[in-house]
């Protein structure tokens, strides 16, 4: 390991600042329980072992974002493996107070970072930094998954505390290093098309998410109000209308009337949200599955927060863990599926809980906030 780890340091009555990534799905409010809370628990638990005084930083959402909402329900969720107390605040006195009466083995979460404008410029002495850096001995960082964000809580600490990777983010590194993606299959879906950009240049693509709509605008065909919806990503469309090889889907499913209701391609009707992949996209798609040596599939093809949406990503999942491929599976939104649907990281290979994080790190790039630790104090 090129990074100092929880093995590497005297935890002892130490003050610990912990950047875990909590950020999880939201639906109607109520943030979804998932496999990030249950690994970042472990990191918190072995640092509770070792009788640290452990303050936890995280976010939730963006700012403007339907999902962009309080840790509130995250410590109430992390309580059901570690004692964790939540702290309605961030730099004011309520959190000095209690970082500054915390017990050995002890634990705090403090509000979403994000809540505060500075989290997302990384300035050297910013109030972040400035506020909390003095009230710690040591940074860990357990958030591979946001580590490509250049933000502050990323970005800022190491530089002015010892710094370590969490075992969240340890096993992370570990297991990416050992995978081979050359020839994979590429099952790639989600909302994030600059994510997804990444890997246009893979031989084999399956398209689902936002990249399978743009995909098929960028080849002429209608969506109808999605075509609307994606006007801020209609930059792509030259970019991505060279890569004809590219499968996107042939049918859509659509809320009508409170009901899934599924159109093909040249029945697409205009005035509804795209929500899922159809049923014959997902026949054809199973069977390149099927074919495949080796498959990557990241994010869900639909909206999968709605049970009546999350089919298509369900179906592939089950035909992946039913594959004789290799199989990876990367972004939090896909292992919130894949256990709701009975499976678990005994079905693949190696399930990744990051989503950008994860691309850009087999894309090659050089992560933020892996960087900063290799020059940490
Ligand atoms: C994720 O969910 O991928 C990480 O928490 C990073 O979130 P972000 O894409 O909003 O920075």
């Amino acid at each position: 390991m090129k990074y100092k780890t929880l093995d590497d340091f005297n935890f002892k009555g130490k003050r610990v600042l912990l950047r875990s990534d909590l950020n999880s799905p939201v639906k109607k409010g109520k943030v979804i329980f998932n496999e990030r809370i249950i690994e970042s628990a472990r990191t918190i638990k072995e640092l509770q072992k070792k009788r640290a005084r452990v303050v936890i930083i995280a976010h939730q959402g963006r700012k403007g974002d339907r999902d962009f909402t309080s840790l509130k329900q995250h410590s109430v969720l992390l309580g059901k493996f570690v004692k964790v107390k939540f702290v309605d605040d961030i730099l004011g006195k309520k959190a000095l107070d209690a970082i500054e009466e915390l017990k050995n083995g002890e634990t705090i979460l403090l509000e979403n970072i994000r809540y505060l404008d500075e989290e997302m410029k990384p300035e050297k002495d910013n109030k972040i930094v400035k506020v909390l850096a003095p009230h710690f001995d040591i940074y860990v960082n357990d958030a591979f998954s946001v580590s490509h964000r250049a933000q502050t809580s990323i970005v800022s600490f190491p530089s002015l505390l010892p710094s370590a990777i969490g075992r969240l983010m340890q096993h992370e590194l570990e297991s990416l290093e050992k995978i081979k993606i050359k020839d994979s299959l590429f099952v790639l879906g989600g909302k994030k098309i600059e994510e997804q950009l990444l890997f246009l240049n893979r031989k084999k693509i399956i398209s689902g998410g936002t990249l399978g709509q743009l995909i098929l605008i960028s080849r002429g065909h209608n969506l109808g109000l999605q075509n609307k919806l994606l006007k801020n990503e209609m930059k792509y469309l030259l970019r991505l209308k060279k890569h004809k090889k590219i499968l996107a889907p042939v049918d859509y499913a659509f809320l009508v009337n409170g009901k899934r209701k599924e159109f093909s391609l040249d029945e697409m009707p205009v005035n509804y949200e795209v929500m899922d992949i159809g049923r014959k996209t997902m026949e054809i798609y199973r069977g390149e599955i099927m074919k495949a040596k080796s498959i990557l599939m990241k994010g869900p093809v639909g909206y999968c927060e709605d049970k009546k949406f999350r089919k298509g990503t369900a179906a592939l999942l089950k035909a992946v863990a039913s594959s004789r491929a290799f199989s990876v599976l990367g972004g939090g939104h896909l292992t919130t599926v894949m256990r709701d649907i009975g499976l678990s990281q005994k079905n693949f290979d190696y399930v990744s809980l990051s989503g950008g994080a994860f691309d850009e790190y087999l894309a090659g790039k050089k992560l933020p906030g892996l960087e900063v630790l290799k020059m940490q104090k």
